[in-house]
């Protein structure tokens, strides 16, 4: 891909809006050979404010066309997160003469003179490929009496029971309805009470099955973001949990709490609809932001951009259950390596640096700890501006340290570190991509991830290898930059 100079902190590989604010994915959907992304959007200014879906399209998951606004605020409120399907079979009746795309979300009504917020859900159709949208005239399909957080629906269609099915945002639980037309939708259960972290508002729920790796059997992942508690450092934050679902309830079977990322920077994160049954991929993506700066990131113009796309799989250690993430192979075409380096021995004297200088870059590296005690990278965005990853054998945790690495004085949160902990620190298999003012770590084959801001001058000048009081063998290592096809 060629790349035409970029304003500062534009990123190349990600999508980020041409103009003023962006926050949640929303209707993500492939239809007629387009992915559709939808997205929180105010087109007024570069902080949240009314809410409309801007839209994007692309062919490849990677290079976006930015559209026109698909949907705006009317009677009824501004327009907050929500999904869209293909109504294959019109069960609508929109669609009198060929499928088309159904886009259901929440409401939002501001009340009157201090009264609540009134949210509900409502619906849209389009009949010219997502280009242009109606509102449905018996909008909202979907109020609640008493709940004031009754929002982001996410549909699909479940076979099994031959209806939609629709995962809401109650308040701290989600709540599950049925419907055979995306209009009249009926209450099955409510899910949430004593289960998974309640550190904050629940929101942005995403409900569907995944095959596990190595195996024939499928399991059901909910996802859900929580929303930012001054309470605790991590800000927003995502969890998810592994189970079954029977067409009425969903029923997790662990008792721990899991993290969908280790980053501060992916939030309200959901999966596309409608990836064609030969392709079978679940591809995910979120909000590369947290609500606790998202507002104050120091971009010009434009706030906000998404993780890059990734494949989703299922995978078992030790009878219990994963979600994996890996970037979706498409982004390989944009790659050409530049360097490789095996079995390499890194000493507290001896560093290793590959010389990267680019305007975006993928490290992958093999490590195997002999006997430091510490060990890890830098990666030198430009002078005096640098990422640091660490692992600390002792404690098995990777610490990332975005301190240094450009500006981070509009938040007192942004510098603190962020952390994985690890399975085992012997031997680690990292990728990272590192773009305009993001990072993005796989360790272990997508096993555990950290999606991070920075805002530095450049995105990578070189990336050099240390370890401590000990040695570390690079098993293998390469380096890729933007390809020149
Ligand atoms: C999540 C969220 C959603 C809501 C939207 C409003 O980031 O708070 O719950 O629909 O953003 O923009």
């Amino acid at each position: 891909m060629k790349i035409t100079k970029l304003e500062k902190y534009r990123p190349a590989l990600h999508f980020s809006p041409r103009k003023n604010w962006m926050n949640d994915p929303n209707g993500l959907v492939f239809f007629k050979e387009e992915y559709h992304l939808f997205y929180q959007h105010n087109p007024n200014s570069a902080t949240w404010g009314p809410m409309h879906w801007g839209h994007a399209v692309s062919k490849n998951l990677i290079e976006w066309d930015e559209l026109n606004i698909a949907l705006y605020p009317d009677d009824n409120g501004t327009i907050f997160s929500g999904s869209a399907v293909v109504d294959w079979n019109n069960t609508t009746g929109f669609f009198e003469e060929e499928p088309g795309l159904v886009a259901i979300f929440t409401h939002h009504l501001e009340g009157d003179n201090g009264k609540q917020a009134v949210q509900t859900q409502s619906l849209a159709y389009s009949l010219d490929k997502g280009r242009t949208w109606n509102k449905y005239e018996g909008n909202p399909v979907l109020a609640h009496p008493l709940k004031p957080d009754f929002r982001d629906p996410k549909v699909f269609w479940h076979k099994e029971t031959n209806k939609w099915m629709m995962v809401l945002a109650t308040g701290q639980t989600i709540s599950i309805y049925s419907s055979p037309n995306l209009k009249e939708w009926k209450f099955e259960s409510e899910f949430g009470d004593n289960c998974g972290s309640h550190d904050g508002v629940w929101e942005c729920p995403d409900l569907f099955e995944l095959s596990i790796e190595n195996s024939s059997n499928k399991k059901w992942v909910l996802i859900v973001s929580i929303g930012d508690n001054p309470n605790y450092d991590e800000g927003s934050r995502t969890q998810y949990f592994v189970g079954s679902f029977d067409g009425k309830k969903f029923k997790p079977e662990h008792e721990d709490i899991k993290w969908l990322d280790y980053g501060k920077d992916n939030y309200a994160g959901v999966s596309f609809s409608d990836i064609p049954m030969e392709d079978g991929r679940r591809i995910y993506l979120g909000w590369m932001s947290n609500w606790r700066y998202a507002n104050q990131v120091p971009t010009e113009g434009w706030r906000s951009q998404m993780t890059l796309p990734r494949e989703l799989e299922l995978c078992e250690r030790n009878g219990d259950f994963y979600l994996v993430q890996n970037v979706v192979r498409e982004l390989d075409n944009y790659f050409d390596i530049k360097e490789e380096r095996k079995e390499t021995i890194i000493t507290q004297k001896k560093q290793t640096i590959f010389e990267v200088d680019d305007d975006y870059a993928e490290i992958i590296l093999t490590l195997e700890n002999i006997n430091a005690i510490r060990y890890g990278l830098t990666i030198e965005h430009a002078d005096s501006q640098y990422t640091t990853i660490t692992i600390d054998v002792k404690e098995n945790v990777l610490n990332l340290y975005r301190e240094k690495s450009g500006v981070v004085d509009f938040s007192a949160n942004f510098s603190k570190v962020q952390r994985i902990p690890l399975k085992e620190s012997k031997q680690l298999h990292v990728r990272m991509i590192i773009d305009s003012s993001s990072l993005e770590l796989f360790i272990n084959g997508g096993e555990q991830a950290l999606t991070s801001l920075i805002f530095p001058d450049k995105a990578c000048k070189r990336m050099s290898l240390f370890a401590e009081e000990g040695k570390v063998n690079l098993v293998n290592g390469m380096v890729s930059v933007p390809s020149k096809n």
